[in-house]
């Protein structure tokens, strides 16, 4: 059974469409790819049917990630698709835990915040870079790396 995993924050075009390329990216040299399932999601649909955020690509493609998601908003069907939805900061995790309240949860995908993985563990939220400056970008970045390395630890050890 494939593992699949969802990342979602609120606009579906900076925070959670690199965390979703970067996890590809990672899976792909590990050779893991087919093992997985993984996709993004917003809990806001401002930006539904577009491309992450060109900040975002831009300083993600330094780093060798072609981010090619198109934003869209989560649905309920995503509690029983995914079965990890992985949170940027604790707006979206407060907005996911509300919408699957009254889901059965024997269906439901279990929600935590992406950062619970990070070795940092001072760092609970993937700030929002949306309107910040440009280096805002690399600091969500950096973020996820390290956050989904231990994921994939964790993830293979399951
Ligand atoms: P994201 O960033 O949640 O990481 O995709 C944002 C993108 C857009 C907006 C807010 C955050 N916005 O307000 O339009």
């Amino acid at each position: 059974m494939k593992k699949r995993i969802l990342f979602v924050c609120l606009g579906n075009i900076c925070r959670s469409p690199a965390a979703e390329a970067i996890l590809l990216y990672k899976l792909k040299e590990l050779k893991l790819l087919d093992q997985f399932e993984v996709d993004s999601a917003g809990t806001g649909n401002w930006h539904v049917g577009k491309m992450a955020d060109s900040r975002m690509r831009e300083a993600a493609l330094n780093r060798g990630i072609n981010i090619k998601s198109r934003a869209r908003q989560i649905s309920l069907d995503d509690f029983k698709n995914f079965d990890l939805i992985l949170t940027m900061d604790n707006a979206n995790l407060e907005h996911v835990k509300s919408l699957s309240k009254d889901l059965d949860p024997r269906f439901k995908a279990k929600i935590k915040p992406l950062l619970e993985y990070a070795i940092d563990k001072d760092i609970i939220e993937v700030p929002d870079p949306y309107y910040g400056g440009d280096n805002g970008f690399d600091l969500v970045l950096d973020l996820l790396d390290v956050s989904i390395d231990e994921l994939i630890r964790d993830i293979k050890v399951d």
